[in-house]
């Protein structure tokens, strides 16, 4: 064990070299220097699955925001930049059309059409990359119908997510990309306002916007606090189901004979799935800034220092999983994985995003059994915040 206080091997972190390869870096991490300070990033690493899990689970001195962060500063005040009782009070408020009950009674039927309509617009072609034609668009047609929005809006949501994304990644607060952000987020809100007046009062409809803006009058959000939650939920289900497909069909594609197998029995899905995101974690970090002077194994934090749970990591700790870096989908200990994170802030979206995956696999499968992925077109995963292929040519 280095001594606590000394990060050589965060000393010596290359951001181009991490983001190819983490989990090199990591394990070292975990086994030689489990908390460590990444000169480069300005913030500590945390790789072990029980400190990522205890730091996840403790929303008293690890909070999640602070006005200077950048999904603060796009957002403003939501479920992912609040702890404590407003954050409480935002998740009550969203929870309930994302549990898997009512995910199954009110959008499963559309998400297979929705997947089915996208398949039609390839199926003659024999091949296709699947990033471009499906795996990114399929969230946000989900959304739209998360929403209550009509299916036109399509082009409107991918323009707005994508000026979000840029505005969540202007590291160097380039005035230009923030304003266009903010921008398109005040767009966002004026198009949802219409849509909440609309639904004011119509006690029939089930979808998101409606079930938030009628709800009962003790758990009533103030239609700013819907709209600026809806911008946080909408931002949260795009590229992180766009990632779980492409990962789950890149890991497939590692493993010929578990691909093999699940196409033969689609019954395997929702377990490759899970294997999916434990071994190639779409969400590799969450961050955390630290309220109050702590000290973990031996390390001093203090007040505002930045701690990374490196998620990824700890879906590979050796301590909880049986040869962590092997894909299996047989392994006993696959439920211990914390890809949608752990503690209060655990992912809301996460049924819905196993749904989506599910469905997107199962009907793949289903319309193209002999199907398999170009591995000499397709690119390899990369990212150490975010991790995925930027490409995935699919071949039938
Ligand atoms: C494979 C797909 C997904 C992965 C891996 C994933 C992962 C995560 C993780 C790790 C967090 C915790 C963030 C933190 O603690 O700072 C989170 C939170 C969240 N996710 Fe997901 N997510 C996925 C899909 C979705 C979808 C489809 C939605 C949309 C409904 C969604 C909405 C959210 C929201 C709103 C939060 C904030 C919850 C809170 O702060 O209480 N996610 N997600």
């Amino acid at each position: 064990m280095i001594h606590p206080g000394t990060f050589p091997i965060g000393d010596s972190v290359d951001p181009v070299q991490l983001s190819k390869d983490p989990y090199t870096i990591l394990s070292r991490m975990r086994e030689r220097e489990p908390v460590s300070r990444v000169a480069k990033f300005g913030m500590y690493y945390i790789v072990r699955h029980d400190d990522v899990t205890a730091v996840l689970r403790d929303d008293v001195n690890y909070g999640v925001g602070v006005e200077s962060m950048l999904v603060y500063d796009t957002f403003g005040r939501h479920m992912m930049t609040v702890d404590g009782e407003e954050h409480n009070r935002y998740r009550l408020a969203a929870r309930a059309p994302f549990t898997a009950k009512l995910i199954r009674e009110r959008l499963e039927a559309k998400i297979t059409e929705t997947v089915d309509k996208l398949i039609d617009g390839f199926e003659t072609d024999g091949r296709v990359e699947i990033r471009s034609a499906f795996a990114s668009r399929l969230p946000v047609q989900v959304m739209l119908a998360v929403f209550g929005l009509p299916a036109e809006d399509e082009p409107l949501l991918r323009k707005w997510y994508d000026a979000f994304e840029q505005a969540l990644g202007n590291y160097e607060w380039d005035p230009a990309v923030r304003q266009r952000g903010q921008q398109y987020v005040a767009e966002f809100k004026s198009h949802l306002t219409m849509r909440l007046e609309a639904y004011k009062g119509r006690s029939g409809e089930t979808n998101l916007l409606a079930a938030l803006v009628n709800d009962a009058p003790e758990r009533r959000l103030t239609d700013e606090e819907i709209l600026r939650n809806a911008l946080i939920i909408f931002f949260g289900g795009i590229s992180t189901v766009e990632a779980l497909v492409l990962n789950a069909l890149y890991a497939l594609a590692m493993h010929p004979r578990t691909f093999d197998r699940v196409k033969r029995d689609p019954a395997l899905i929702p377990v490759t799935l899970e294997e999916t995101v434990r071994w190639l974690s779409p969400v590799q970090a969450v961050t955390r800034h630290v309220r109050k002077e702590m000290t973990l194994r031996g390390v001093v934090f203090k007040e505002g220092d930045l701690v990374n749970c490196m998620i990824g990591s700890a879906n590979r700790d050796a301590g909880v999983f049986i040869h962590p870096d092997v894909f299996d989908i047989d392994r006993p200990d696959l439920s211990r994985h914390i890809a949608f994170a752990t503690g209060p802030h655990t992912c809301l979206g996460l049924q819905l995003a196993r749904t989506e995956g599910r469905i997107a696999l199962s009907r793949l499968f289903a319309r193209f059994p002999g199907c398999r992925v170009d591995l000499k077109t397709t690119s390899l995963p990369e990212g150490y915040e975010f991790r995925q292929p930027s490409r995935l040519d699919l071949v039938w």
